[in-house]
């Protein structure tokens, strides 16, 4: 099937979607907030990802009358999308990204998400510079969820991906979220899903800073530290992680993170939590990150030097 996004056309196989096929194309691939192609039946929930069917099909060619969730739409044969070339569907990421904020508390300063959140990443693209929000934020109380994972439920977006993760990565459904609307939270189900030896990977998905990790917490801004692919020989899961050292020390254990910033095969809690010595790993190399990422920007710093140097060293003629 031949589908158009923003002047750029690609084959794609039945049942692909839009936003599937934008990340074939690589350029111009909407937000995902909800969306996790590991997570079945993620996405939908958000509305980030929204884009504009200005063709429907060859059949049919007549536009869709409303803007559609990439991550949900499939492609049909001919059909012609606009992402980042219609005005319309800039306001409109513009308007989701202050509905989402309108509850999540603007604390990057103390958050352990800060240069890893994407809501983050989103604002700073298509956010106002301040909130037109007159009402009180939704506030709930801390709930202790085990030694492991700190859940912060005022910052939830109700993305429903750690709710996926509980109920495709552990044996028992006994996660869901509770109530609707503006009461709606997952805390309680979270809890009891919480022993499984696969519930750190709520961490690795949860796109903002409500749940995240206990042992390494308040330990480093994440961009103070190196991230390093490593492996070792786990009985439970594939035991290829990411190592976030800072000089020679393992701070934090974290599942591999593809460019869409979605882990490439979920860890186990031991992986994760309790091997944090490099003796414990097999080291493979320096991890990728995207050079738009905060954490790359800090990897510059220790080459900056060096540059300089050379500049330096050029001969006064040049
Ligand atoms: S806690 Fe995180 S992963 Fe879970 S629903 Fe909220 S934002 Fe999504
Ligand atoms: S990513 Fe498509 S609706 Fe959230």
């Amino acid at each position: 099937m031949k589908v158009t996004i923003d002047d750029i056309s690609i084959d794609v196989p039945p049942g692909t979607t839009i936003l599937e096929a934008a990340r074939m194309i690589g350029e111009n691939v909407p937000p995902t907030m909800c969306y996790y192609s590991k997570l079945e039946g993620s996405g939908g929930k958000c509305r980030s990802c929204l884009v504009k069917v200005t063709k429907g099909s060859e059949k049919d060619p007549r536009p869709m009358p409303k803007l559609v969730a990439s991550c949900r739409t499939n492609v049909m044969d001919g059909m012609e999308v606009k992402n980042t070339t219609s005005p319309e569907v800039l306001q409109a990421r513009k308007s989701v990204t202050e509905f989402l904020l309108i509850n999540h508390p603007i604390d990057c300063p103390v958050c352990d998400q800060a240069g890893e959140c994407d809501l983050q990443d989103l604002s700073y693209e298509h956010g106002l510079s301040k909130s037109r929000y007159d009402f009180k934020k939704r506030i709930f109380d801390l709930i202790d969820i085990g030694e492991n994972i700190q859940m912060h439920m005022t910052r939830c977006i109700m993305c429903y991906r750690c709710v996926m993760v509980a109920d495709q990565l552990t044996p028992e459904r006994v996660h869901g979220v509770l109530n609707r609307g503006e009461a709606s939270e997952i805390s309680t189900y979270i809890q009891k899903a919480i022993d499984n030896e696969f519930s750190g990977n709520m961490i690795d998905v949860c796109p903002v800073g409500a749940l995240t990790d206990k042992t390494f917490r308040f330990k480093s801004r994440v961009w103070f530290t190196k991230p390093v692919y490593a492996h070792r020989d786990c009985k439970t899961c594939s035991g290829k992680v990411t190592l976030w050292y800072q000089g020679a020390e393992v701070l934090r254990v974290t599942g591999r993170k593809n460019k869409w910033h979605e882990v490439e095969e979920f860890i186990c809690n031991d992986c994760r939590f309790h091997k944090k010595n490099t003796e414990d790993w097999v080291i493979e190399s320096a991890a990728t990150i995207s050079r738009h990422s905060v954490i790359s920007q800090n990897l510059n710093v220790y080459e900056k030097p060096v540059i300089h140097k050379k500049l330096q060293e050029k001969p006064k003629s040049e």
